[in-house]
């Protein structure tokens, strides 16, 4: 009687503390010794439920929670594990505008892409920008935003560069850090993705991206690297691609040894939303949380315990990461959100930031900021109808798009009437646009410009009655398709005899014509950058595109963006042209089809490390603008350029004088050997006045990677250290001695 007693107590006792056990981050392994296998498996994998393939009867099992948000982790209700929510990213919050049965919207701030903003060189600009955009995850009621891109451009004819920043490791990798570091601020997490090589769209699910080590570990990791050394991602995601034969996914090196035991990573690994791979490789490998989450994988799981294909010891790493990554959450801390970010003043930001993203290009006979002008002949479909950022994930439905059109009539110019009418009622034009605004992804086609329709005689006629010409250039790009050369990289046959004919009208008027360039990558220009007096590189910079472009132009803001990328001469001069799809290929390609190179399905990275300027540079290669480049309103004088040492490095000290008339920026870098190294911004400089930057290099960024000895290796010699305004061009050089070799293991931590 005493036993039974005894023991039904003790059961009792267990009901109770199992019942009150509840998730703390003290508790961790108490929470996970209470979670059954399927509760630990529905922790990894994630909780599917936009196309309902992770089955209701699930444990678990909820509904979405933010509308539209990527995807959710499932919660366990009995434990206090809540659901958590993670959205795309990386141009602000993607989530859906419309709610069942609210009176309202939820928009989301349209922010500047990412190319634009590694334009700004400005890392403190950059974590103010993704601050906020911190700040609308977290009111929006997210955990966890889906950026940054950090993959390289390896060609510029990949579709989701724009989500991504740079052809450079190092301005990438900076500008990655900057922004997690600014996400997370907001106590939001980020994803840094996608890791690694995934540069191409082109059968972006099975495409085998085969790199040799040394051009892996300094180009294509670097910028991960970096940013992992200088923030600290709550989540990194494992991309779609394969590298050197296997699928990142299931790479226990990459996931694993480098990303944890060499860098110290101790967030957790998301997949990219891939669907099903061999999933019990996955969480060998070292991903975590499989998103979106199917019933298979859960089956595969709980099945591969049972049957001994996996060991339980994978299956609690995986969910102990995902439970250290819950707590975090502002979901787990009960934040009530508002569902009210402040989008007045996320706007404000955004026009200021999308003009500092700016880059321009040419400016003969100083015809910007616009002056004495007081008429335009405002000619272009993205002129009316501007593109603020890219197709697909990296869309976000933001509450409006301002208009350059709009824009100027606002800050007092006037408009040409007959020219404004023909594009804003010409319906073509409408129609086009809007295809190019709400397209997404792969489906996107670059608009049938309605500029045929548009007669030299009119072209003609305002010329003679405006003061100034103003063309606009627009190109979109977006997720699962990449770009081609011919009427995409190219201008079409039509883009080009406007420009002309808009040129030959004004020139002939003695008026100046100026484009703006409204795309989210690289387009040619050396055939036709002769031709008007100015050109603005506006990239998509937000949803205040014309409000920012409209500040540039009339000299509210002066210029200060830089190029992250290389504006070549014909994109074919890319030696990565060599390895890839040029023809616009898709995500999945028809087995097929009548082009040999649909089943293509492996991309050689045979031009190795020379990749963007460091190519073009080695080669002497003439490109339209190169890499760094970007014009001010006003001039700089660099000068006093010293160099230390300092500890296992060097700084760089130079004065940056303003010796133009207006108040501007300078963005000063600094090359090894013609290699990017650091980068520095001024503040805005009054006419004559001065500021000293300094920058500083650690000798591990000499460093090449030696593959036998397997690690870092920075020669020793005389390194030729230049300050630069471009990549050509050297404002001073200095030289810096490194006496005896110095070799760093894989895990070296260069900021400690
Ligand atoms: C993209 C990711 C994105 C995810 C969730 C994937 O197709 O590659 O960048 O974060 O979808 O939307």
């Amino acid at each position: 009687m005493k036993k039974i007693a005894f023991t039904l107590l003790s059961i009792a006792a267990l009901a109770v503390s199992a019942q009150e056990i509840r998730l703390t981050p003290q508790n961790i392994d108490e929470v996970l010794s209470a979670l059954t296998l399927e509760e630990k498996v529905n922790l990894i994998v994630g909780c599917h439920d936009a196309y309902t393939s992770k089955s209701e009867t699930m444990i678990g099992h909820q509904e979405r929670i933010v509308p539209d948000a990527a995807g959710t982790t499932t919660a366990v209700e009995r434990l206090g594990v809540p659901p958590t929510v993670f959205t795309d990213g990386p141009a602000g919050v993607r989530i859906s505008e419309w709610r069942e049965g609210a009176d309202r919207n939820f928009y989301a701030t349209g922010f500047p892409i990412a190319t634009a903003l590694a334009s700004s060189w400005d890392l403190d600009l950059v974590y103010e920008t993704t601050a906020a955009m911190g700040n609308e995850t977290l009111e929006y009621g997210c955990d966890v935003l889906l950026a940054p891109g950090t993959n390289i451009h390896r060609h510029p004819l990949c579709g989701r560069n724009f989500e991504y920043f740079s052809e450079d490791p190092i301005l990438s990798g900076k500008m990655s850090a900057a922004y997690i570091n600014g996400v997370q601020s907001q106590g939001v997490g980020t994803s840094i993705k996608h890791f690694v090589a995934n540069n191409q769209e082109t059968m972006r699910f099975v495409n085998d991206s085969r790199v040799d080590m040394r051009t892996l570990r300094e180009l294509y990791l670097k910028p991960f690297e970096i940013a992992l050394r200088e923030s600290n991602p709550w989540t990194v995601m494992s991309s779609y691609d394969k590298l050197n034969g296997e699928y990142t996914q299931c790479s226990e090196w990459l996931l694993t040894k480098v990303l944890r035991e060499e860098w110290g990573y101790d967030g957790i690994v998301v997949t990219d939303w891939t669907g099903t791979r061999n999933t019990i490789a996955q969480i060998k490998a070292g991903n975590d949380h499989l998103q979106p989450g199917t019933d298979d994988q859960v089956t595969h799981l709980m099945e591969g315990v049972q049957k001994g294909w996996i060991t339980m010891d994978y299956i609690d790493r995986a969910a102990r990461r995902v439970l250290e990554y819950i707590v975090k959450t502002p979901r787990y801390k009960g934040y009530q959100y508002s569902d009210n970010p402040d989008l007045t003043a996320h706007a404000a930001l955004v026009r200021r930031v999308g003009s500092e993203c700016m880059v321009l290009l040419k400016n003969d006979g100083d015809v910007l900021p616009l002056r004495e002008t007081k008429n335009v002949a405002l000619f272009g479909v993205t002129s009316y109808d501007m593109l603020a950022g890219g197709t697909g994930s990296g869309d976000v439905h933001k509450p409006y798009i301002s208009q350059l059109s709009d824009a100027l009539e606002a800050q007092g110019l006037t408009l040409n009437a007959d020219i404004k009418w023909m594009y804003v009622n010409y319906k073509t034009y409408a129609q086009c646009a809007r295809t190019a605004r709400f397209g997404h992804g792969g489906d996107w086609q670059q608009p049938v410009l309605p500029e045929a329709a548009i007669d030299r005689t009119i072209i003609e006629r305002a010329a003679k009655s405006s003061d100034v010409a103003i063309y606009t250039l627009g190109r979109q790009a977006g997720e699962g398709s990449d770009r081609k050369v011919e009427d995409d990289f190219n201008l079409t046959a039509q883009e080009r005899q406007i420009i002309a004919d808009i040129c030959d009208a004004f020139h002939q008027q003695g008026k100046p014509v100026i484009v703006i360039m409204n795309t989210p990558s690289v387009v040619e220009t050396a055939s036709w950058k002769t031709q008007p007096d100015a050109i603005l590189l506006a990239w998509e910079p937000g949803q205040e595109v014309g409000n920012s472009v409209a500040d540039v132009l009339t000299g509210k803001v002066c210029p200060s963006g830089k190029l992250p990328c290389t504006f070549p001469n014909s994109c074919m001069d890319h030696l990565s042209s060599r390895n890839f799809p040029l023809f616009g290929g898709k995500e999945r390609m028809p087995v097929q089809e009548w082009d040999p190179r649909s089943t293509m399905e492996y991309t050689n990275y045979e031009e190795g490390l020379l990749v963007g300027y460091r190519y073009f540079t080695t080669a002497q290669k003439a490109v339209s603008y190169p890499f760094g480049y970007g014009l001010s309103y006003t001039t700089f004088a660099y000068s006093g350029a010293k160099i230390k040492k300092v500890g296992d490095g060097f700084e760089v000290s130079v004065t940056i004088k303003n010796t133009g008339k207006v108040a501007g920026k300078e963005v000063a870098q600094l090359y090894a050997n013609g290699v990017l190294k650091a980068f520095a911004k001024t503040r805005e400089l009054k006419p004559g006045e001065s500021e000293t930057l300094t920058m500083n290099v650690p000798n591990y960024f000499l460093a090449r990677y030696d593959v036998e000895r397997e690690m870092w290796v920075t020669d020793k010699g005389e390194y030729t250290i230049t300050l630069n305004s471009d990549v050509l061009t050297t404002q001073a050089t200095l030289t810096y001695k490194v006496a005896k070799e110095l070799t760093y293991t894989n895990d070296y931590n260069y900021t400690k």
